[in-house]
């Protein structure tokens, strides 16, 4: 084993400026604050509304501020890894374009697809590339539009989804600080549960998957709750098992904002307090991908150098895991 870790040395974020209120939601379909905020816990979410964006943009948005905050040189980025499940295009990949806009010309880029895992999965693949040895500075980014896919007629996923990017700097050290462990799991049956029917090669768009509102998300919300409260707690605990985290020495945990109701449970299953779990569901929805550097980017002031954070996801797919960091700085960095 190397002696290498990879940590987070900056976070950069974007949302953008338009803000649908459940107000506004409950004049496009049948439903109220009161019923979003008790079984959602979503008050407002951020949309992407402008004629031409994707979440290519976001993201490029959020690796800008990065950018600014860190000061870094653009050219000694060797690698950018996007993780999202709305990409601006089938091809080329959004880290292609996020590169080439930020100036980063020595860094290979990918799009890494694991829906709401996806930031979580890609920090464990750039913390390999770091801890082999072969790299030493790394962009990891989560962006989504995912107000893309959302049918603003289905009272029972519209008010859940809004749009936002997060984007970290991951550096080589050899303190004990940054990625520690992390548990990853896959269970593919839960497809018929949670999927985009078309707009793959499966399902292109014809007029037939525009007249069956086949670009829209589907999902059977009970059935995802229940497999989300599940595995994220079950893997969480065996997590902390072995890396001896118990509620006195977890500082922090950031859960994918997927539900409120779906934080809660994941944080009473784990007995921990309410102060040490971050939530920024209520202002920015349900971002996939991107939730979990939203929540880093938003929260960044609260993290001190060495304090541990769990981080816990699920998604399409299913896809499901759990992650252990120490955080690598404190928080004043002008
Ligand atoms: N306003 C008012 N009533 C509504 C709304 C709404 N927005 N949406 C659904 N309802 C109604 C339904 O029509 C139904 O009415 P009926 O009993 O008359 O038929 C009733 O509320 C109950 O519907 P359910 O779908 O059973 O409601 P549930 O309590 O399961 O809540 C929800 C739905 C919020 C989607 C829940 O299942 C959930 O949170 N699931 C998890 C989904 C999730 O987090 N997905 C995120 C993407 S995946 C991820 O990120 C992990």
């Amino acid at each position: 084993m190397s002696n290498l870790h990879a940590i987070i040395t900056g976070v950069g974020g974007y949302v953008p400026d338009y803000v649908l209120t459940n107000e506004e939601l409950s004049q496009m379909v049948d439903t109220s604050d009161e019923w979003i905020m008790t079984r959602i816990g979503v008050k407002e979410r951020r949309v992407l509304n402008k004629e031409g964006l994707g979440s290519g943009y976001l993201g490029k948005k959020a690796v800008h501020n990065l950018l600014d905050k860190t000061g870094i040189d653009p050219d000694t980025v060797e690698g950018l890894i996007c993780a999202t499940c709305s990409p601006d295009y089938q091809f080329p990949s959004n880290a292609t374009q996020i590169v080439e806009d930020a100036k980063m010309k020595n860094a290979f880029a990918y799009d890494l697809g694991a829906a709401c895992c996806g930031f979580m999965y890609a920090m464990d693949t750039a913390a390999s590339l770091i801890e082999s040895g072969r790299y030493k500075r790394l962009v990891v980014v989560g962006a989504e539009k995912t107000t893309s896919f959302v049918d603003y007629t289905d009272r029972s996923t519209c008010p859940i989804f809004g749009d936002g990017a997060g984007a970290v700097l991951v550096e080589a050290t050899e303190e004990d600080l940054g990625w520690q462990d992390s548990i990853l799991r896959t269970d593919g049956s839960g497809f018929k549960y949670l999927h985009l029917p078309a707009g793959g090669s499966v399902n292109p768009a014809s007029h037939y998957t525009v007249d069956h509102k086949m670009h829209y998300i589907h999902q059977e919300g009970r059935t995802v709750f229940k497999y989300a409260v599940n595995n994220m707690s079950h893997l969480t605990a065996e997590l902390c098992e072995r890396n001896h985290l118990n509620n006195d020495n977890i500082d922090w945990i950031i859960p994918h904002q997927a539900n409120i109701r779906i934080i809660q449970a994941v944080a009473h299953s784990l007995d921990l307090p309410p102060e040490k779990v971050m939530i920024t569901i209520h202002k920015y929805g349900n971002a996939s991908a991107a939730c979990i550097p939203l929540v880093m980017w938003d929260m960044e002031d609260k993290f001190k150098k060495g304090d541990n954070i769990v981080l816990t996801a699920f998604g399409a797919g299913f896809v499901f895991g759990s992650a252990y960091l120490k955080w690598g700085y404190d928080p004043v960095r002008k």
